[in-house]
């Protein structure tokens, strides 16, 4: 079956505004608080794709039960350490870091033996950041090469610990404040700043958790065993996703967009600092705050000047999901633009910096490295008449998403593979494409 697409040229000028697809981590992370809550949550908007749908299927082995009725889903939880284990069961996280390594914080003290696995991406993927630090609360976990598979066998005797979170990971922080919530007296996490999400919903439920932010660490305490009950939660919209029409709209001739009700949490805004930064001009609209996160519409208007820009890599856990999408603009600015400590990226879902600059290099665009640190070499006359195939880099759904962007910038003759890769996290990214005027074959 054909899972590619062809594109040919450059997209027509447009003025449009759009949704796009609801924030994933906030509804990965909505859905399992959901079921340690005591009663049935509802949680609207939320992102049906398929690390999402992974979620729901994993809490329904854990005998955990949902239904949806209109926009929304309710969850019913009966409270934390209440899943109903069964012997022999394995959980399939698909192709969501996410889902598998938090969801390992809320398998802690299960009484039997539980599997992980995932798919050919996810099972390439470190897990020794999360299995460090489960060991220390006395966790009993089994990895051969501390991938996937693992299995987890739950304990009564979990001890709180003091842990150093220094990668800027909010997965490996989330999946520790998992386990703190089952585990008795005061967890204590210094973590590099990352996305806060976990912290946030946890706070709006008023669950006894507290952080102390100074330059880019903040200093994390959970106290353990506090019950919380069910709630309401509706998810805004992605700024992973919207970040792909972003760049879209600053590299297209005389256009503009609105994309509305989107999360613009400070952890997650690096791609609109960056890009300001580069010359952009993006706009916050209609600003509001829902239950601690901020929300907000975009507006993006073409950029005639783009600069290169020297980006400081703490930035780089507010991007993280971005890059790619930024080195397309990277590509176009004048100027070189640098950008530094980056081998987060090729432990991804697939080894992104590589393919990134692979991508770069194919478009004509010349990129030096010197192992994790990049320069771009910006060339605002770029023009790609010649044909360009993306091969399917394990199904990479923002090396997929990346490359369409880059094929209707800067023009060529492109076939894409592994179309299904936006299943993951944004089903709908060719329909607003097209939406948008975008031929796509
Ligand atoms: C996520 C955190 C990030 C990000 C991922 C989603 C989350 O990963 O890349 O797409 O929801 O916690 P790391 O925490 O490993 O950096």
């Amino acid at each position: 079956m054909t899972n590619h697409i062809l594109i040919d040229g450059k997209i027509n000028n447009f003025d449009k505004k759009i949704n796009v697809t609801s924030d994933k981590s906030i509804s990965i992370r909505s859905i399992l608080l959901a079921s340690q809550a005591v009663g049935v949550s509802k949680i609207s908007n939320l992102l049906e794709s398929e690390d999402v749908l992974n979620t729901l299927k994993a809490l329904k082995k854990l005998g955990i039960n949902y239904k949806k009725k209109k926009d929304s889903y309710y969850i019913e939880g009966f409270g934390i350490n209440n899943f109903n284990i069964k012997r022999n069961i394995t959980i399939n996280a698909g192709n969501s870091g996410t889902l598998a390594r938090l969801i390992l914080g809320l398998l802690v003290k299960s009484k039997f033996k539980v599997k992980l696995i995932g798919d050919k991406s996810l099972s390439k993927r470190d897990f020794s950041r999360v299995i460090k630090p489960l060991r220390l609360f006395g966790v009993n976990i089994k990895s051969k090469k501390n991938t996937l598979p693992i299995e987890i066998i739950g304990t009564d005797f979990l001890r709180p610990i003091f842990y150093h979170e220094d990668i800027g990971s909010a997965q490996v922080k989330s999946c520790i404040i998992f386990c703190a919530l089952n585990t008795p007296g005061v967890t204590q996490i210094k973590a590099k700043r990352s996305r806060n999400h976990t912290e946030l919903i946890l706070k709006s439920l008023n669950y006894p958790i507290h952080v102390k932010s100074k330059n880019n660490i903040d200093k994390i305490s959970i106290n353990g065993l506090g019950q919380f009950k069910s709630f309401e939660h509706l998810i805004p919209g992605d700024i992973s996703s919207a970040a792909f029409f972003i760049v879209l709209t600053l590299l297209s001739r005389d256009s503009k967009l609105l994309i509305k009700n989107v999360n613009i949490n400070q952890s997650r805004i690096g791609i609109i600092k960056i890009l300001n930064r580069m010359g952009a001009e993006i706009k916050l609209k209609n600003k509001k705050v829902y239950k601690g996160e901020n929300i907000a519409d975009i507006f993006i208007r073409s950029s005639k000047v783009l600069k290169g820009v020297n980006c400081p890599s703490s930035l780089n856990s507010s991007a993280i999901d971005e890059f790619l999408i930024i080195f397309l603009v990277a590509a176009k600015a004048k100027g070189i633009s640098t950008f530094k400590d980056l081998g987060e990226l090729n432990k991804k879902e697939s080894p992104r910096l590589n393919i990134g600059l692979k991508i770069l290099k194919t478009m004509g665009i010349k990129v030096k490295r010197k192992k994790n640190d990049i320069q771009i070499y910006g060339n605002p006359k770029l023009e790609i008449l010649k044909k360009i195939k993306v091969e399917k880099y394990l199904k990479d759904h923002r090396v997929f998403m990346m490359s369409c962007i880059a094929a209707l910038s800067f023009g060529g003759h492109w076939k894409i593979n592994d179309k299904d890769s936006i299943n993951t996290s944004f089903p709908s990214f060719l329909k607003i494409l097209k939406l948008l005027g975008a031929k796509i074959r």
